[in-house]
């Protein structure tokens, strides 16, 4: 792996979490070994679902101290980026698609404590980010469609994952790039390879037949052996 991030971090989208049982589910997960936590904040304007909004992040930040990653697929993403901070977010990233002054929305999220990130789409060509890779603590490649948990990641995305890896060892930034829809055992071993270093996973986790912990096992045997 070519990552300058030494090890792979596992960050479980409570997308795909029994909403009743949200913080034992949470809990389970961070006991489990989750590094972080994945929240997807979804509008019903830039993508086709709706689904939570700082409401949860705060009720999130009374159960867990793992860093909250807040996914926000939203149109207009400025205005809320305050609310989402005060929520308790740790990082926010925003979509680079919703943000015609990415670079002010960037400067917005630091100003407000937290860590930024950009999101990109399976459309959007890694050397969008060019101008401002050096801004961000985390690229956030999508390797489905957003909108929904549950679907199959498009290889196709695997190059741009390589070129944003050597994008970011040119300038020597220390860029995350996460990976975000249709992560299993078998795919996270191709992202992993690619130069991704956090992998977001909800029906991996959350819907694993075992249960939670099982999921959690699953990914990390994947990625030990990946490692080896
Ligand atoms: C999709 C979301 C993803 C999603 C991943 O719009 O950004 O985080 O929850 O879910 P799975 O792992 O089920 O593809
Ligand atoms: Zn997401």
């Amino acid at each position: 792996m070519t990552s300058s991030f030494n090890e792979v971090l596992i960050a479980p989208s409570i997308l795909a979490a029994d909403f009743a049982q949200l913080g034992a589910q949470v809990k389970a997960a961070e006991e489990a070994g989750a590094d972080w936590i994945h929240v997807d904040v979804m509008d019903g304007q830039f993508v086709p679902n709706i689904t939570m909004g700082p409401l949860v992040v705060r009720a999130l930040r009374d159960v867990t101290d793992l860093t909250l990653d807040v996914h926000l697929m939203i149109v207009q993403p400025e205005n809320y980026v305050q609310a989402f901070a005060d929520a308790g977010a740790d990082l926010i990233s925003v979509h680079l698609e919703a943000s015609p002054h990415l670079h002010r929305t960037l400067q917005q999220i630091r100003d407000a404590g937290c860590k930024a990130g950009v999101a990109i789409n399976p459309h959007t060509p890694a050397r969008a980010l060019q101008e401002i890779i050096t801004m961000i603590d985390l690229v956030n490649v999508m390797t489905v469609n957003p909108g929904f948990g549950g679907q199959s990641f498009i290889m196709d995305t695997k190059s741009k994952i390589a070129q944003l890896r050597a994008m970011i060892g040119d300038v020597k930034a220390d860029v995350h790039i996460e990976v975000d829809g249709g992560i299993n055992a078998e795919t996270a071993s191709h992202a992993v390879q690619a130069g991704a270093n956090v992998l977001v996973a909800g029906s991996a986790i959350f819907k694993h037949e075992s249960g939670i912990a099982a999921g959690m096992d699953v990914l990390r045997g994947a990625l030990a052996a990946e490692l080896e």
